[in-house]
C-alpha cells in the first residue's frame, strides 16, 4: 500500500473524499499524513478524528518560497511519503519541489483544463458561455495547472448556474474522480513518462 499524504489549505472536502475511499478493504493506498498551510484549516479536524496525523507548516513562517517547500519535502520524506495529493492546496509550489515529486504529485482543479485555469474558475466558466465543464486530475508540473492530465469528469451547465451552484455540482463530482485517479497511480495503471501520462492496458 502506498503511503499518502494529503495538502490541503481550507474545508478539505477531497482530502475527505480520499480517507473514505482509502479505507474500504482492498484500496491500494493508505491516508497516512494530512498537512496545512493554513493553522485555521476545516479539514484538518476531520483528519484528526480519523485518526490521521496532521501538521501545519505556515507558510509565513517562512522567508521563500524554496524554504517552505524544503520544510514541506522534510516533513514528508520524514513520514515515508510516496504520494502526495493537493486537495485544495491554495499555493504554489517551486519548480525545485514540482520537480522533485514529479511523477507522485497530484492535483484536482475544478474546471476541465486546460480551460480555467488559477481562480475565480467557475465565473470564468460561465463568463465564457461554456455548455460543459467539470474536473481535472493532474500530475503537478512547474507550470500551474498545466500537468499531464490522468482523470476528467464533466457535468453540465444549466442556464440558471451561479458560480455556488456549478461549483458544487463540480465537487460532487471531483469526490468520485480524485479517489478513482489516486488508485489508479497507487496501482501503477498510470504513469508519468517523457512529459505525458501513460496508461496501462
Ligand atoms: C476544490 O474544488 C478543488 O478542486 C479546488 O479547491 C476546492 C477545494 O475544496 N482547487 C483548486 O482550485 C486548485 N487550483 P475542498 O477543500 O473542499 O477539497
Amino acid at each position: 500500500m502506498k503511503r499518502v499524504a494529503v495538502l490541503i489549505s481550507g474545508r478539505g472536502s477531497n482530502m475527505r473524499a480520499l480517507i473514505a475511499a482509502a479505507s474500504a478493504p482492498g484500496f491500494p493506498a493508505k491516508i497516512v499524513l494530512v498537512i496545512s498551510n493554513v493553522v485555521s484549516a476545516e479539514g484538518l479536524h476531520f483528519a484528526a478524528e480519523a485518526g490521521i496525523a496532521t501538521q501545519v507548516i505556515p507558510h509565513k513562517a517562512y522567508r521563500s518560497r524554496e524554504e517552505f517547500d524544503h520544510a514541506l519535502n522534510g516533513v514528508l520524506e520524514a513520514a515515508g511519503i510516496e504520494i502526495v495529493c493537493l486537495a485544495g492546496f491554495m499555493r504554489i509550489l517551486s519548480d525545485w519541489f514540482a520537480k522533485r515529486w514529479q511523477g507522485r504529485l497530484l492535483n484536482i482543479h475544478p474546471s476541465l483544463l486546460p480551460l480555467f485555469k488559477g481562480v475565480h474558475v467557475h465565473e470564468q466558466a460561465l463568463q465564457a458561455g461554456v455548455r460543459v465543464s467539470g474536473c481535472t486530475v493532474h500530475f503537478v508540473v512547474p507550470e500551474l495547472d498545466a500537468g499531464p492530465i490522468i482523470a476528467q469528469t464533466t457535468v453540465p451547465v444549466e442556464m440558471e448556474d451561479t458560480p455556488e451552484i456549478l461549483a458544487a455540482r463540480v465537487l460532487g463530482e471531483e469526490h468520485k474522480l480524485y479517489p478513482a485517479a489516486l488508485k489508479m497511480l497507487a496501482e501503477g495503471k498510470v504513469r508519468l513518462e517523457n512529459g505525458r501520462a501513460v496508461f496501462a492496458r
